[in-house]
């Protein structure tokens, strides 16, 4: 639906008459009328390597879920204010490795002799908690466009890595960019004792994989690509690395937000292309490549946004916005000073990344 054009007009007001002390980022999930006042937009890599990139601007309006508000804030000077515009917008994801469950599953690793030998690597869709475990290991951070530079990294300094919280993009891009097997993957699930895992197991195991998901990704399957295939022949599959290891091995394409878009905009005109990654983005890309005759289709028949960035929306950033300009910070995110230490760490590592 177009957007309250009133609502439009408060928000482009707002943000004249803060002017450079805003600065607003937009995750490429982001609803379009959201998406319409973001300063830049980007993939989980590009925001956190962005967030710095205004350090006079004391407010940082983060459009897109916690965990990233919470990169922004380690990575930012301690006198700007990152703000997420609804506190409710979290990821499902990041909340199935709480600090509680890494503890248990060191010390699982402690008692099965292999602790030394591993080094954590925590996909950025995680808590700063996790982050700060991660730094303090001496592993480190990785998204979606750099998970490979990240094991590469990983495997030199250790044997084994135990990777957080996504087990689908830790086995996609073990077994698709690193050559390892599915056998030398093992999954802990943190709800069953000792991860439900022996210690030879883990003796065996290169990658210890979470036992974490996305919800929204891990609604496309085989299926999905099998059906689009058949609808659209010539289609060209393209999906995130967060699906699930057998939609991956059967797309022709895996890669970040960031890739996906700009595989379409080098795609030729008139090719095909079913797009498995959130709604707003494939739509957002539909629309826009249309009028380049490269029809842009969503992989699965079903919806399939992700609830919490849809969170974010027209009326929260009006209101952040406003209150900005009467003076008061809404929704601070603020990491506290020893998390954001060892966060900060990893975080540090995943962009000194080669
Ligand atoms: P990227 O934008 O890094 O591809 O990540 C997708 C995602 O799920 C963010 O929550
Ligand atoms: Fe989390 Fe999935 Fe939503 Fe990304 S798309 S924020 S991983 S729930």
């Amino acid at each position: 639906a177009p957007s309250d054009p009133d609502l439009v007009e408060r928000a482009r007001a707002a943000k004249a008459e803060l002017g450079d002390k805003v600065f607003v980022l937009g995750h490429h999930y982001q609803r379009d009328e959201v998406i319409e006042f973001a300063d830049v937009t980007g993939d989980s890599f590009k925001l956190a390597r962005d967030a710095a990139a205004r350090p006079d601007a004391e407010y940082i309006v983060f459009c897109g879920v916690h965990f990233m508000a919470e990169s922004a804030d380690i990575l930012t000077g301690d006198d700007q204010q990152v703000i997420l515009p609804d506190l409710a917008a979290g990821c499902s994801m990041a909340d199935m490795a709480t600090a509680e469950q890494v503890a248990e599953c060191w010390d699982v690793l402690t008692e099965a002799g292999v602790a030394e030998q591993v080094v954590p690597v925590s996909y950025m869709n995680s808590s700063a908690d996790i982050k700060a475990f991660t730094g303090k290991h001496g592993g480190t951070i990785c998204t979606s466009s750099n998970a490979k530079r990240a094991l590469d990294w990983a495997f030199e300094q250790g044997e084994k890595v135990l990777f957080l919280p996504d087990q689908h993009l830790g086995r996609n891009t073990a077994v698709r960019d690193m050559g390892l097997s599915l056998d030398d993957c093992v999954v802990y699930n943190p709800h069953k004792p000792n991860g439900g895992l022996t210690a030879e197991e883990l003796r065996a195991a290169k990658m210890i994989l979470w036992r974490g998901h996305c919800s929204v990704h891990g609604r496309f399957s085989l299926d999905s690509v099998n059906d689009v295939r058949e609808r659209i022949p010539g289609v060209n599959v393209l999906v995130h690395p967060e699906c699930k290891h057998e939609v991956v091995a059967a797309a022709d394409y895996v890669g970040s937000t960031e890739y996906i878009i700009k595989a379409l905009e080098a795609a030729p005109r008139g090719s095909k292309w079913a797009i498995g990654t959130e709604l707003n983005l494939v739509r957002r890309l539909a629309n826009r490549f249309a009028a380049e005759d490269k029809e842009i289709v969503f992989l699965d028949k079903t919806v399939c946004f992700c609830s919490t960035m849809n969170r974010i929306d027209l009326p929260h950033l009006v209101w952040t916005l406003e209150s900005l300009v009467a003076g008061k910070v809404v929704n601070r995110i603020q990491v506290d000073r020893e998390t954001e230490s060892f966060a900060k760490l990893a975080l540090e590592r995943m962009l000194a990344l080669p």
